[in-house]
């Protein structure tokens, strides 16, 4: 299974999701059975490290970002990805936009997976340091409702 997280300038919200489903998946034991990754749909931050209130909070939770790096989504995703999971509705839209026609990748909302149809996960870049442990929290929980359903395409139980 192979699963790519997508918000705006992927050094906020998109790479704290990928440190963190990799962080559970590890737990779980599950680190080797999925490829996960991240991008933005804008390309002002390619190349950038996560924003360091994304690094630092995500720190205090035990989740390492520092090895990540931004790059722009591309139509190749549509085929190299199982999950492409936007953060919020515009990145919905986008996403939505380039997808070729005979994409047979699931694209949809990350927070579907934690129960809350047509939420989104709020950008923290202008905000301050509580968005970024808002971030957490809404990732942690639809990370959990990912791997329920990654392990049920991938047949292995808790
Ligand atoms: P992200 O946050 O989409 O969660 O990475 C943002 C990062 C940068 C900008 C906007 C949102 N920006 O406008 O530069």
């Amino acid at each position: 299974m192979r699963v790519l997280f997508v918000c705006l300038g992927n050094i906020c919200r998109s790479p704290t999701a990928e440190g963190m489903l990799r962080h559970k998946l590890e737990a779980a034991g599950l680190a080797e059975r999925v490829t996960i990754d991240s991008c933005g749909t804008g390309d002002w931050h390619v190349g950038k490290a996560p924003d360091r209130r994304a690094a630092a909070a995500a720190a205090e939770r035990g989740i390492d970002l520092s090895g990540l790096r931004a790059r722009q989504l591309d139509r190749a995703d549509f085929e190299r990805f199982d999950y492409l999971l936007a953060m919020d509705h515009d990145n919905l839209d986008d996403l939505l936009a380039m997808r070729p026609g005979d994409c047979q990748a699931h694209v949809g909302l990350f927070l579907d997976f934690a129960g809350r149809r047509e939420a989104a996960v709020p950008d923290p870049y202008y905000g301050g340091e509580a968005g970024f442990d808002e971030v957490l929290d809404l990732v942690e929980s639809a990370a959990d409702g990912l791997i329920e359903a990654l392990r049920g395409r991938l047949g292995t139980s808790p």
